[in-house]
């Protein structure tokens, strides 16, 4: 059983690397050969808008054509039982970075035909780990939401199933003495971050036993 999780996040050890390191243990703790690849690691670009995927009885048809840094993390993607993509909410959705990724990831699988279907062989298990400055009320009063369940309406329609988890009112910084921080209460993302964060940490350590269940 091979699992990959996949950081969206610039940072490499804060709130979304933690938690896809908790998916990836509780991967691991039901037997899973897993593994932590970090997008910004990787040199890569969006959809080309080439087509060559979408070309009838083209050599790349169902495939990305694009040969970049991405295409290894594509290949092993397909080949897995079993992935999570992790990101920082900007801006009420995904990193840049995640938004090209994943325009590389479902648009080769998902057919042009009446019905969009996917070329995708096999149902495997995915999901999305969304970490957010929001507290739970402003996210769901936001929308974000919306966003998430389109995000995990592509996933399931192209790999078979898909869920998310979040983590809301994160701590962004080690010291916010030392920034501009007039726009958050501080006291309830220290409480959030010693209380909430531990239990979203399970949370992952869950969600990732159970995508490989
Ligand atoms: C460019 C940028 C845009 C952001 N936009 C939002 C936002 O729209 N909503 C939100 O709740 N948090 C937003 N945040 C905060 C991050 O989502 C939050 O701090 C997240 O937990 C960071 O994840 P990381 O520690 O893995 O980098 C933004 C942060 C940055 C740097």
């Amino acid at each position: 059983m091979k699992f990959i999780a996949v950081n969206g996040s610039p940072r490499k050890n804060w709130n979304t690397a933690m938690l896809l390191e908790s998916a990836v243990e509780g991967a691991r703790s039901k037997g899973a050969d897993a593994e932590l690849v970090h997008l910004y690691d990787i040199d890569f670009k969006g959809c080309h808008s080439c087509f060559a995927c979408k070309l009838n009885a083209g050599k790349s048809y169902g495939k990305c054509a694009v040969n970049d840094g991405l295409t290894e993390l594509l290949n092993k993607l397909y080949e897995a039982d079993a992935f999570v993509i992790g990101s920082p909410v900007y801006y009420a959705d995904v990193t840049g970075e995640t938004r090209s990724f994943m325009e590389r990831l479902f648009y080769p699988s998902m057919l042009y035909d009446k019905s969009y279907s996917s070329i995708f062989p096999r149902k495997i298990k995915t999901g999305f780990i969304y970490t957010m400055n929001q507290k739970e009320e402003a996210m769901v009063q936001r929308g974000y939401e919306y966003f998430f369940n389109m995000n995990k309406g592509y996933m399931a329609r192209i790999f078979g199933a898909s869920e998310y988890i979040t983590a809301c009112n994160t701590y962004q910084f080690n010291d916010y003495s030392k920034y501009e921080t007039g726009a958050f209460d501080i006291e309830s993302k220290k409480e959030s971050r010693e209380k909430q964060f531990p239990l979203d940490r399970q949370k992952a350590f869950d969600f990732g036993a159970s995508l490989v269940s």
